[in-house]
């Protein structure tokens, strides 16, 4: 059997709706069900999912595809792994072996696989009579015995890991690799030694590296972290991600914290939806990835200057992705972990449940540097809130606003909306459908690749009456359509996806066609119009060619044939 029959076979034995409703809540709406989003800051059901076709497209931001498509986005996977985990579910077992396929081929498969052995191996000596003192710190910490299960945390001792790695037969060079040993004058040793060890995950929940802090406090450097390798790069993972994704999705709300020990501290007290950027300044990718968790982000970062500076930072790389974040601010310098300890559950639930909007936040902070007494502090302020407002689109936030800030600084609100410039954002475009306005020609290689998806009888025409489309990626589309259904001698909408599924353009040109509001019926009549259109198109492109020449031509007898043959494709438009 041929991977792509394999393939089709593990799309064909699940139904997408199941599949997406176990991510995401579906209603079902007439013929179609609906979701809210997952892969932009939805708060309507903008997704809808084709029981019949096996796809879902969502009209707001152009999310599309089957159903490998969805897995792969909302797993953040490859599409190879997609299909894996759908054959695994359905019992299918695949006959290729994914890693000889092209996106999966895993080189670091050692990696892994020492990594998996340390944390077993470190897990495992913290419950010997090495492990003493590492849990009466962890004890002492408020961790239980299932939190420590939970989070895998485990003890290094002596010189230890290296030498059982060894035993089972990695090379040195792999582990120095790895970042579990390190080398110095030809000999192996442990990188972590008599540290408490936290392993860090990737998104999925495999073991990527580790974090180990000092617990006998003779070491001035408290946390020691793997080295960033081609399996393990901070910016691009979030402490706990693969737990919390659940947890998110319920409460429909993901807090982010500074530190790995303030997600488990929150553990604690019974909050799940939870991760930690470790200290960092959060990237691109990691801003990604919250809000795959959820576009509702609460920042609760350290009370001090540090947390206040990082919040701003995240706070600034969310706005690119069109997220406004929510912010706590903790008192008395303390990061969550020393709240908790501080103050109790139910007093950090309370901060939690009643976030501050941002520029609420932002408006505090101003307030806290400034002498209300002194004139030039006033107008430092008045003029640091009126440039936040300025990019606030609320107008009611805005008006507010102004009103609190004149009851508090005694300056009329006239004045104040008088130096308020509000700066406009340029407008998206709010569907995918809203275009320009089309040609003639334009319609018709939509319209026609449209049939085309829906009815042999329409490609076969298409075959007979071969005409070339004016825009390349329809161009271009069409010919894979053509050369697909050739092979499989059907059109399967869905399968057909997947076999676009590395060519991203054409993908989308492949949407832009399939969610046309248009009716499914069609004439025969109709469709040769469309094929007239274009051929039409291409005389009058080739018309205005010959135009061209005609004009550069300075021989007479070359003139006339070029005329000639413009008025001879002139009849024919
Ligand atoms: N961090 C690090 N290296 C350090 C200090 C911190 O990698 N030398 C990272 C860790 O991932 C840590 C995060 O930054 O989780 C936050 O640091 P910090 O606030 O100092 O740690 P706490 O979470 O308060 O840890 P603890 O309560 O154990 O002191
Ligand atoms: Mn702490």
């Amino acid at each position: 059997m041929r991977n792509e029959d394999k393939i089709s076979e593990v799309r064909r034995s699940v139904d997408i709706v199941d599949i997406i409703s176990e991510y995401i809540p579906v209603i079902k709406s007439g013929r179609n069900y609906f979701a809210v989003c997952p892969f932009h800051d939805d708060h309507n059901p903008s997704m809808s999912i084709s029981p019949e076709k096996q796809i879902y497209t969502c009209f707001s931001c152009g999310a599309h595809g089957n159903v490998f498509n969805f897995v792969m986005n909302y797993e953040n996977i490859s599409f190879y792994e997609a299909v894996k985990k759908l054959a695994d579910k359905v019992g299918i077992s695949l006959s290729f072996s994914l890693s000889a396929t092209k996106s999966i081929r895993n080189p670091n498969e050692d990696i892994y696989n020492i990594y998996d052995v340390a944390s077993k191996y470190y897990q495992n000596n913290i419950l010997t009579n090495d492990g003493v003192d590492a849990l009466e710190y962890l004890y002492k910490r408020g961790f239980t015995n299932d939190i420590i299960k939970t989070f895998g945390v485990g003890l290094s001792t002596r010189n230890s890991l290296t030498k059982v790695l060894n035993a089972k037969n990695y090379s040195e060079d792999v582990l120095v690799n790895s970042g579990i040993s390190y080398k110095t004058n030809g000999n192996i040793y442990d990188t972590f030694t008599n540290r408490i060890m936290f392993p860090l995950c990737d998104l999925e929940g495999k073991v990527v590296g580790f974090s180990g802090r000092v617990y006998k406090s003779n070491d001035n450097s408290k946390y020691i972290n793997t080295k960033e390798s081609e399996i393990f790069k901070k910016g691009k993972l979030l402490y706990n991600y693969h737990r919390a994704i659940e947890s998110c999705r319920k409460k429909k709300s993901v807090i982010i914290v500074e530190g790995f020990m303030d997600v488990i501290a929150l553990y604690m007290v019974g909050i799940y939806n939870v991760v930690a950027s470790m200290g960092t300044a959060i990237t691109p990718e990691q801003a990604r990835l919250l809000k795959k968790l959820s576009s509702n982000v609460i920042l609760c970062f350290d009370g001090d200057k540090a947390g206040n500076k990082a919040t701003m930072a995240c706070a600034k790389e969310l706005d690119k992705i069109d997220i406004r974040p929510k912010v706590v601010r903790l008192p008395d310098d303390l990061d969550p972990d020393e709240f908790i300890k501080k103050y109790g559950k139910d007093k950090i639930m309370d901060y939690l449940e009643n976030p501050k909007s941002l520029l609420d936040y932002k408006i505090d902070e101003y307030k806290k540097e400034t002498n209300f007494s002194d004139s030039e502090d006033v107008s430092k302020y008045i003029k640091n809130i009126l440039l936040e407002l300025s990019y606030v689109d609320d107008k009611l936030i805005r008006e507010i606003t102004i009103k609190k800030l004149s009851d508090e600084t005694n300056v009329s609100i006239a004045t104040l909306n008088g130096m308020l410039k509000v700066k406009k954002k340029p407008e998206k475009p709010k569907n995918i459908a809203d275009k320009k306005r089309l040609s003639k020609y334009e319609k018709s290689e939509r319209m026609l690749i449209y049939y085309m998806l829906r009815s042999k009888e329409v490609i076969k025409i298409y075959e007979n009456n071969k005409c070339y489309f004016p825009t390349q990626k329809f161009r271009y589309l069409v010919s894979e359509l053509v050369h697909y259904f050739n092979k499989n001698d059907n059109m399967i909408i869905a399968d057909f996806i997947t076999y676009l599924s590395d060519k991203k353009e054409l993908l989308d040109a492949f949407n832009e066609v399939d969610t046309m509001n248009v009716s499914e019926n069609y004439t025969y009549e109709q469709i040769m119009d469309y094929i007239d259109n274009l051929k039409e198109y291409s005389i009058k492109n080739e018309i205005k060619k010959l135009t061209y020449e005609f004009k550069k031509e300075t021989d007479e007898i070359k003139k006339i044939e070029l005329l000639k043959q413009i008025s001879e494709l002139k009849v024919r438009v």
